[in-house]
């Protein structure tokens, strides 16, 4: 049995305590945002805050995370409003999505020791693989995080805060349907 707090829950994991942290997450705790990528500790898909550190999943055996606090993107933020979030919505930052919840932890955990990193910093830190090429949205929207988290800029909640979504789409008369193909 191998014990720790995971979002704030304290969880009792009864598996062989060489279970990648990874799989106790996914398997046993339903948490399925902390994602499955390389497995070798590369691609940062997996990418979970323990004890205040961006940590990869699948490399930590539950034996060595006894006694930890481990947060994970469910637990980041209630309301998702996590200024990392924020501004990767604010900034239109995410594509296929299946690598984000690793950069959003990295991004936090970044942030939480240092509120005010510079580009080379966030560059060097965030070592997460994006198949989809983000990255130069992803370091303008940590450095508009960071801004937010030092209390020098307010993000607005919504992807497209630009938008007013109660009239930006109409439900119109049907349109008249194609013509079928003569064969
Ligand atoms: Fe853990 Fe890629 S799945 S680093």
């Amino acid at each position: 049995m191998t014990r720790m707090t995971v979002n704030n829950q304290a969880i009792e994991y009864r598996l062989p305590p060489d279970t990648p942290l990874l799989w106790a997450l996914r398997d046993a705790s339903n948490l399925t945002g902390t994602k499955y990528g390389c497995d070798t500790g590369e691609c940062g898909a997996c990418t979970v805050d323990v004890d205040g550190k961006a940590v990869r999943a699948c490399r930590l055996s539950i034996a060595a995370a006894e006694g930890s606090f481990v947060t994970t993107i469910e637990g980041l933020s209630r309301e998702r409003t996590h200024p990392v979030q924020l501004a990767f919505l604010a900034e239109n930052v995410v594509q296929c999505g299946f690598c984000i919840p690793g950069i959003v932890m990295t991004a936090a955990a970044l942030l939480k020791a240092n509120p005010d990193p510079d580009e080379e910093t966030i560059r060097r830190t965030i070592t997460n693989l994006c198949r989809c090429g983000i990255y130069p949205r992803l370091v303008e929207a940590i450095l508009r995080a960071a801004r937010a988290t030092r209390g020098d800029e307010t993000i607005p909640a919504g992807a497209r805060p630009d938008i007013d979504l109660e009239d930006a789409a109409r439900v119109v008369p049907a349109l008249r349907p194609p013509e079928p193909k003569r064969r």
